[in-house]
């Protein structure tokens, strides 16, 4: 069996993912792996992807196997996926899959992501497996590792796939068309659009204009097809330490200077593979240099999205959830598959409603639970991580259960008021009438004070 894997990490041997490879290769020697280093030589394979099209059009299985980067993959994977793209290779009709290794924070997406892009190719998905950054020294991860590799090739044998998509696409941007141009613009607030528009956007350039035209304040324009990165995070984690990134291009300090400090943000690109496109998620890999601090809570964000975004089930979960984690009120997104002027004018007016009001939304799963895990991998790793570990101290973001002492108490309490037939058959409603009761102290408090 020959599997060809797309070692997506920067690191490239020294990727933590590629280690599962390693282990596979030795417990079964009936597999035979070829690795491309597409993290570590995208600007080669840029160059000539003549071998890389050769090693994947001529194996059975397609393995992606990477690291999950904020969301979703490292920029150097979604450039790797639109250079098989723009090379045509031909793998239609092959079996793909996908290791990975994180925190699980939005493995998810990542995996959804990879999945959607070799369907789009004509590859048949099986799929893969998300690993714990320390699942292969123990036993279980060893085992999760021998028992995905074991259902990968049932599945191949058996032609056991995902279920491709079923999906007649009839897309036509729209144009935008008679917006109202709001002349007179307020100055006070700091409005921010970063876009990688290059004039090969087809309507985005229009969306902008249009959304600069309608929004009752002045914006400036970040563009990172301009902003002269070295290249995609390195996955080196000096920043973590240091606060400074390796490359010296300047980012980190743009990044906390120019961005950071702006009052509201508006993302703009175009659908590329189901995500923002390589150059996009390097700028957003690159932010990795603040670590994992919220910086920006608080900060209305909204997006200008040219494609068809209503299909992009994936591409909404990772938008949504970034606004939720970062603490950020999402003010909509804005796209042009139908009345593009309209959707744009939503926009412009809920961000000015947002900025004029400072609304704010409680977080909802994508956005607890997600920081319930860098909590815990901050907590952790406090002794390197010092920057956050002081940021999240400080922000009360160590909010660990068992420091809640008073609560576990009275959970007991009426853990063994309920266990007890007598007592609760006394109660009658009394467990409701409790749990409200604190809402009617409240709404008295509040009918007295009207009096
Ligand atoms: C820029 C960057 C972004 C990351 N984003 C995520 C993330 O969104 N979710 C997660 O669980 N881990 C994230 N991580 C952690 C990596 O997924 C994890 O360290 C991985 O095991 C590294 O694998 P590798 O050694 O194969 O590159 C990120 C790391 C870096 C450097």
């Amino acid at each position: 069996m020959k599997i060809t894997v797309v070692n997506g990490s920067p690191k490239g041997k020294y990727s933590i993912t590629l280690q599962t490879i390693r282990y596979l290769e030795r417990v079964n020697k009936a597999c035979e792996f070829t690795v491309i280093d597409a993290g570590q030589k995208i600007k080669s394979l840029e160059k000539d992807f003549k071998e890389a099209k050769m090693l994947l059009e001529n194996c059975d299985i397609v393995l992606f196997s990477y690291p999950v980067y904020t969301f979703l993959a490292p920029s150097q994977l979604h450039r790797f996926i639109e250079l098989m793209k723009e090379n045509d290779v031909n793998v239609k009709g092959k079996v793909a899959t996908q290791i990975t290794t994180s925190k699980h924070f939005y493995d998810v997406t990542a995996h959804k992501y990879v999945e959607e892009n070799s369907l789009d190719m004509g590859m048949n998905f099986v799929r893969g497996l998300s690993a714990d950054m320390e699942d292969l020294l123990c036993d279980k991860g060893r085992q999760e590792a021998e028992m995905f590799l074991e259902r990968l090739l049932f599945s191949y044998e058996n032609k056991i796939y995902v279920s491709p998509k079923n999906e007649e696409k009839s897309y036509t941007p729209q144009p935008v068309v008679g917006l109202e141009v709001v002349e007179s613009k307020k100055e006070d607030k700091d409005i921010l659009i970063i876009t990688d528009e290059n004039g090969k956007g087809g309507n985005l350039g229009d969306m902008i204009s249009a959304f600069r035209q309608a929004l009752p304040y002045k914006t400036r324009i970040v563009n990172i097809s301009d902003y002269p990165l070295a290249g995609g995070c390195l996955g080196c984690f000096r920043c973590a330490v240091s606060e400074k990134c390796v490359y010296k291009d300047g980012f980190d300090s743009f990044l906390r200077n120019y961005i950071q400090k702006a009052d509201a943000i508006i993302y703009a690109f175009k659908i590329k593979d189901h995500s923002m496109g390589s150059r996009f998620k390097m700028y957003d890999d690159r932010n990795f240099c603040n670590g994992h601090r919220t910086v920006t809570v608080g900060m209305p964000v909204g997006y200008l999205v040219s494609g068809e975004y209503s299909r992009e089930n994936n591409l909404k979960t990772v938008i949504e959830a970034r606004c939720e984690t970062g603490g950020n009120f999402l003010c909509g997104v804005a796209t042009d598959e139908y009345s593009t002027s309209e959707q744009i004018k939503m926009l412009a007016n809920t961000l000015t409603f947002a900025l004029e009001t400072k609304h704010r939304t409680p977080q909802s799963f994508y956005g607890v639970g997600g920081m319930k895990i860098f909590r815990d991998l901050i907590y952790q790793m406090r002794g390197m991580m010092r920057a956050d570990h002081k940021f999240y101290k400080k922000q009360g973001i160590y909010d660990f259960p068992q420091k809640k002492k008073l609560t576990s108490m009275k959970m007991y309490l009426v853990g063994a008021l309920l266990s007890n037939e007598k007592i609760l058959s006394k109660m009658g409603n009394k467990m409701n009438e409790g749990m409200i009761a604190p809402y009617e102290k409240m709404f008295a408090k509040m009918d007295k004070a009207k009096q």
